[in-house]
């Protein structure tokens, strides 16, 4: 509970969970007859997690934020925001289905909210406006996405699946959010997903550039509302579409807006942030949380330093904001659950994912149940008459 005044808003608690397959890139390497070291060394993937057939955005969302429901409580927990680009359905927040299968009480608003790989940010910035609003209230925001382009595309290397859950509350426990965010949205058509489409289309090279236009961008405006100078951050927490982006965007933001890019520095800045997104891939909205779950993680003297955030979802939108490390924040994490979900996955062999990714749920409206492959807590058990019908394994 917060105490008379709280000191600070944000980040309470950070669970994360990805699916029962994964695919290395040694194995998409050997099936493509590429280099293996484009992918390790040239955008700093190792291996992508691969979604069973009874699992989605939903199973993990729920695997995602169970233990942080089982640690806090559900008491205080007003409203649930889910971030998404991978939605299920057009109307139906998968929210609603994450309400359900954790049991969580009727008085609480569930929404959804989607902005390419942003959205998340967008919901943790709503979530700290409502806490501040009514300090006893928490939120929790859930970024969920499975990332899928075409078969033997570029962007085929930088799929991903993985959730991640974030209770925001007033006195924090992890960050605590601090100075102004820099904004920056633009019409640009860098990758999109039409509601036509399972697979994002998107011009590769060109979403590079818009990346880092927005940064520069929206780090000038965080700037000239005052947000501290680079070297006051520790490290950056950056959305990784591939690890590498996160080393190229540092390096570009210090080349812009600090005359040059001292390679050690660059590597101080976000070193520790890439481990779980380059075994996981591309989780979109869970991408950057992912980078500060590693970061948290691997740094044991965080307490009271900056940390920065960039948050770019395409089409695009932008967010650079920092947030303070509170003390004590690593009796708060859950380093050997993150490390369990990324090495209890099953790796699969090529045939194997292609099979996975080929399988189709029905769309007749017909009744169908689907085998149980998943190894976490939740399951899309089947189809009936166009309902997803999810249900608890006994994980
Ligand atoms: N050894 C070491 N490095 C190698 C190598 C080898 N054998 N072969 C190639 N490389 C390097 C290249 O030099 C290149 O490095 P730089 O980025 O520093 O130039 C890197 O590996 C990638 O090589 P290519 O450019 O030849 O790779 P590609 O043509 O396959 O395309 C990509 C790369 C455009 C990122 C592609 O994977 C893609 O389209 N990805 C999806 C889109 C994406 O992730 N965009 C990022 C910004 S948009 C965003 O952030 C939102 C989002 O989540 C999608």
């Amino acid at each position: 509970m917060p105490s008379e005044r709280p000191t600070g808003f944000g980040i309470h608690d950070l669970s994360f969970a990805s699916t029962r397959f994964v695919l290395t890139h040694a194995e998409l390497s050997r099936h493509r007859g590429d280099d293996v070291s484009k992918y390790h060394a040239g955008i700093g993937q190792r291996a992508m997690s691969v979604p069973a057939v009874d699992e989605d955005i939903v199973t993990m969302a729920a695997a995602a934020a169970g233990p942080v429901v089982e640690r806090h409580g559900a008491d205080n927990i007003r409203t649930l925001v889910f971030a998404t680009e991978t939605s299920v359905d057009q109307s139906k927040s998968a929210g609603v289905y994450v309400h359900s299968l954790l049991g969580l009480p009727p008085q609480i608003r569930v929404v959804e909210l989607k902005q390419a790989c942003y959205s998340a940010t967008a919901g943790l910035q709503f979530a700290t406006a409502l806490v501040h609003r009514d300090p006893d209230q928490q939120v929790l925001v859930i970024a969920s996405d499975v990332s899928r382009y075409d078969l033997d595309s570029p962007g085929e290397a930088t799929q991903g699946a993985a959730a991640a859950a974030l209770l925001v509350s007033a006195d924090p426990a992890l960050i605590r959010l601090e100075g102004p965010s820099g904004l920056f949205t633009r019409d640009v058509m860098d990758f999109w997903r039409p509601n036509y489409r399972s697979t994002a289309l998107v011009k590769g090279k060109e979403s590079v550039t818009a990346y880092l236009q927005a940064l520069e961008a929206a780090w000038q405006d965080y700037r000239a509302r005052g947000g501290v100078p680079h070297g006051d951050l520790r490290a950056v927490c950056y959305h990784q579409p591939y690890s590498r982006m996160a080393h190229k965007a540092h390096r570009y933001l210090l080349e812009r807006c600090a005359g040059g890019a001292d390679p050690l520095a660059v590597d101080r800045a976000v070193g520790l942030t890439t481990g779980y997104n380059e075994l996981l891939g591309n989780s979109y909205t869970a991408s950057v949380y992912l980078a500060l779950a590693a970061l948290l993680e691997g740094d044991d003297e965080l307490a009271g330093r900056l940390v920065g955030l960039f948050s770019y979802g395409s089409g695009s939108v932008a967010e650079f904001f920092a947030g303070r490390v509170q003390p004590g924040y690593r009796d708060h994490l859950r380093t050997a659950a993150h490390q369990e979900a990324v090495t209890r996955r099953w790796p699969v062999d090529y045939a194997t994912y292609r099979d996975l990714r080929e399988t189709l749920l029905p769309t007749d409206g017909g009744h169908y149940s689907l085998p149980q492959q998943t190894a976490g807590p939740f399951r899309l058990a089947g189809i009936r008459g166009h309902e997803r019908i999810y249900e608890p394994t006994d994980r």
